[in-house]
């Protein structure tokens, strides 16, 4: 027990730790953090799936926060904001030095999940690798601060896309991606230069750019976006598509949108938010933001255990696997604006534009789109996720509204 109460204060301060610390200096050990990150997510990865689970004082109290309004879309940003992590510099240019390059890494995978490491120098040799060949679409996966490839975050992923038949490229930068938080975010500029320089010689050698795709998640789901940039400047053609999970808020939100992931910068982004105001981002950045139970907070798969925001950020993972395993299943609802879909609030527009969250979007339906999911892997509802009635958090607040007061959505 004692373990438990420590373990959910640590996860409910994942989040005060990122972003009410002061910036930290150099020489900090970033290494708490990643502690409470793997902490947090673990959990919430290795959690039984309770049936009717009842609602903890927990959950209450995150219920009581799903009020609060936006901040962040139609206020202008103030900078630093009050209780925002601070990054010092964020636009200021920075290079990688040749002399570091040799730790930027690509990792083909394939073949019955064996792989192949290339640095950036050795990055030409790919196309002679045996697993990959350019008659298939081909995918480009970047992580999140302080992930590495061999973390299972990557398998998961790597090994889903790899069923799906695409040659898989997964991005390691880790040597980039740890340090501290303000200094990671902007090293993803340069890192995303050279990612696009390697994905240029690569399309010299065969690869279409109209079959490749960039996958990010997270502090990952702003590089796709430098990467694809880059890569546009450098060869005047678009990526077919960006897939941009939770791309990181914090150092992003007071960007513009040359600056961050954007949807100008491939033929189609998709983006898919779990905690907007937390370690995503609130911000419409692609051609279709499904924003997941409002985007802010998912509901918890775990009793006692609310789902905070290190939860609702590392939630989007295992939900994108459940969208590639279960295609068509996850289906979303057209919202006027973002503050509409963090409310839950358009079940009664007519007509009712829906779209399918995953690799068969409707690419030409764009727009800000609602969509609820239920609490436990695989998550999608189907068809009645555009029903009100099945909404998890509308469930939870009416069996709850015992005083017919104004309800969460
Ligand atoms: C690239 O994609 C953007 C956004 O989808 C589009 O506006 C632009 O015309 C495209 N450029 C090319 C060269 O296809
Ligand atoms: C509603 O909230 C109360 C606490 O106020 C809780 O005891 C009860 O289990 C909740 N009902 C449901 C169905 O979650």
């Amino acid at each position: 027990m004692t373990l438990a109460v420590t373990l959910l204060v640590m996860i409910t301060c994942a989040a005060c730790v990122l972003a009410d610390q002061p910036a930290p200096t150099l020489n900090q050990d970033p290494y708490p953090e990643l502690l409470l990150l793997i902490l947090g997510s673990s959990i919430s990865f290795i959690a039984p799936a309770p049936k009717n689970a009842f609602y903890s004082p927990f959950e209450q109290a995150m219920m009581n926060q799903l009020h609060k309004p936006l901040y962040t879309v139609d206020i202008p940003p103030e900078y630093p904001r009050k209780g925002e992590y601070r990054c010092p510099d964020t636009t200021k240019p920075v290079n990688i030095p040749r002399s570091q390059l040799k730790f930027l890494y690509f990792v083909v995978q394939g073949r019955g999940r064996s792989r192949q490491k290339y640095t950036y120098w050795e990055a030409q040799d790919m196309v002679d690798d045996p697993r990959i060949d350019f008659r298939r679409r081909t995918v480009l996966i970047a992580l999140g601060y302080l992930d590495s490839t061999s973390f299972p975050i990557a398998s998961m992923l790597g090994n889903q896309y790899e069923d799906l038949d695409y040659n898989v490229i997964l991005i390691d930068n880790q040597r980039f991606a740890t340090v501290h938080y303000y200094l990671a975010a902007r090293l993803m500029r340069p890192v995303g230069k050279h990612v696009a320089e390697v994905l240029v010689q690569l399309t010299q050698a065969g690869l279409d750019p109209a079959k490749t795709e960039l996958l990010g998640f997270s502090l990952g789901g702003q590089t796709v976006g430098y990467i694809a940039k880059n890569y546009q400047n450098m060869i005047g053609r678009n990526i077919s598509r960006i897939t941009a999970l939770e791309p990181a808020g914090p150092c992003f939100r007071t960007l513009g949108h040359k600056d961050r992931l954007d949807a100008e910068d491939a033929d189609f982004v998709q983006v898919v938010h779990t905690n907007i105001d937390g370690f995503g981002m609130a911000t419409r950045m692609g051609h279709v933001d499904f924003y997941l139970n409002g985007g802010e907070y998912q509901p918890t798969d775990l009793n006692f255990f609310p789902c905070t925001s290190t939860c609702s950020h590392f939630r989007v993972l295992t939900v994108w696997l459940a969208v590639l395993r279960n295609p068509g299943k996850f289906i979303g609802i057209k919202c006027d604006n973002i503050q509409d879909a963090r409310d839950g609030s358009c079940y009664s527009k007519f007509p009712l534009v829906t779209n399918i969250m995953g690799t068969n979007v409707d690419v030409c339906k764009h727009g800000v789109f609602y969509l609820s999911t239920g609490k436990t892997y695989p998550y999608f509802l189907g068809w009645n996720g555009i029903k009100p009635q099945h909404d998890t958090w509308q469930r939870i607040t009416e069996d709850n509204d015992s005083g017919g007061t104004e309800a969460y959505t």
